[in-house]
């Protein structure tokens, strides 16, 4: 038994892997600001969320699913991967879905990587791969973004050693939100040795409209080893739910099957995300509108002299050698953004009309307060 004044050898209980980790970091709930700033409307384009929420079939079949949440959740998610797979146009037998895709990073790590392997991602990109490589007591290299704030995919496969077992690309790439194109990834996946896990990471899929954007699962044959990751936490609107999926080879959909909880997406997820396959029109809508929005903020970003990457994604990465400022400036008109505490850039949400245009004048008040960003 403990007794006062005795003390838990804490480090040695708690494996060393864990000791450098971070946990992550949200961004600012929209009901923190409100009381900061006293602003009545609070913009929150932090989290890269969809501000239309579920459309409404999901949202029908959701709450017609609530009285029965006495039985636990079909654990094979049967009916959703049946319907993901002949929407994909995939076998059922290579999907998988998880409690968002952030549970299938984590899966997908625990199952191929051992302490001392290689994780090769790009720098900046989501943070989650290295905090999942870590777990792991595996090593991460982070091969730094190229020209325009694109993944290097020469570089990668430069960094790739006899060490690497998994490759983690993210495409469209959280936080900058640029892509690869098509001959740079069919480069990369025709050199890519074969022991080495490649997974692509394409939770902004929906979003993109460049015609060169690679839609990975064209790659995807279920014998090479590639991996295919999205969610349904973007476009269709369900991040609170928590359900993503993957398209996988069979034996690393069965490594998967060994290592997730038994249950591990609930009833009203597997429902709403059924249901929301079934409203492509609504999908394309939002595209377009999302497409429409970053029109405007380009011009806005243009006009007042502020850096910004191309984006194919639902927010926009500028560059600014103040981002505390800025943050802060911005946050006190009620608009969040993102600020990643090191980088000289801010990550900016694209949300309804009415976001956009608080966005635009939350900039043109910092420009005015603090001159050029
Ligand atoms: C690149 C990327 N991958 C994965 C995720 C995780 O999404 P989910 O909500 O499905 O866990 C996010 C969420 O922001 C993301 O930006």
């Amino acid at each position: 038994m403990v007794e006062d004044g005795d003390t838990v050898d804490w480090d040695a209980l708690i494996r060393e892997e864990l000791a450098p980790m971070v946990p992550y970091a949200p961004g600012l709930r929209a009901s923190e600001v409100r009381e900061q700033c006293g602003c009545e409307v609070i913009h929150k384009l932090s989290s890269n969320e969809n501000p239309y929420g579920p459309v409404p079939a999901a949202t029908e079949a959701m709450n017609a699913v609530l009285s029965r949440l006495n039985v636990y959740p079909d654990g094979s998610a049967r009916a959703l991967r049946r319907r993901l797979a002949s929407h994909l146009d995939v076998a059922e037998s290579n999907m998988v879905v998880g409690n968002g895709s952030n549970e299938l990073l984590r899966l997908i790590a625990q199952a191929v990587l051992r302490p001392g392997d290689e994780c090769v991602f790009a720098w900046p990109s989501f943070v989650v791969y290295p905090m999942v490589t870590q777990l792991m007591g595996a090593t991460a290299v982070k091969v730094p973004l190229g020209d325009g704030q694109v993944h290097d995919l020469e570089a990668m496969l430069a960094a790739i050693t006899d060490k690497t077992r998994l490759v983690f690309l993210c495409n469209p790439n959280n936080p900058t939100g640029t892509i690869y194109g098509r001959d740079a990834f069919t480069r990369f996946m025709s050199s890519v040795p074969d022991n080495v896990l490649v997974v692509v990471d394409e939770a902004y899929f929906e979003y993109a409209t460049s015609p060169d954007y690679p839609n990975a699962l064209e790659w995807f044959d279920g014998v090479r080893p590639l991996g295919v990751l999205r969610t349904f936490s973007k476009i269709y609107s369900l991040a609170g739910l928590r359900i993503g999926y993957g398209v996988l080879p069979e034996q690393m959909v069965a490594a998967v099957n060994k290592i997730r909880e038994p249950f591990n997406v609930n009833t009203v997820a597997q429902v709403g995300a059924y249901f929301s396959l079934a409203d492509e029109s609504e999908v394309e809508r939002r595209r377009r509108e999302n497409q429409e929005q970053k029109e405007y903020l380009y011009e806005c970003f243009d006009r007042l002299g502020i850096s910004w990457v191309p984006s194919e994604t639902n927010f926009v990465y500028i560059l600014t050698e103040r981002p505390v400022e800025v943050f802060q400036t911005l946050l006190s008109y009620g608009v969040i953004v993102r600020d990643f505490g090191t980088a000289p850039a801010l990550r900016v949400g694209i949300g309804t009309p009415e976001d956009t245009k608080a966005t635009i004048a939350a900039f043109e008040a910092a420009v005015a307060k603090l001159g050029s960003l």
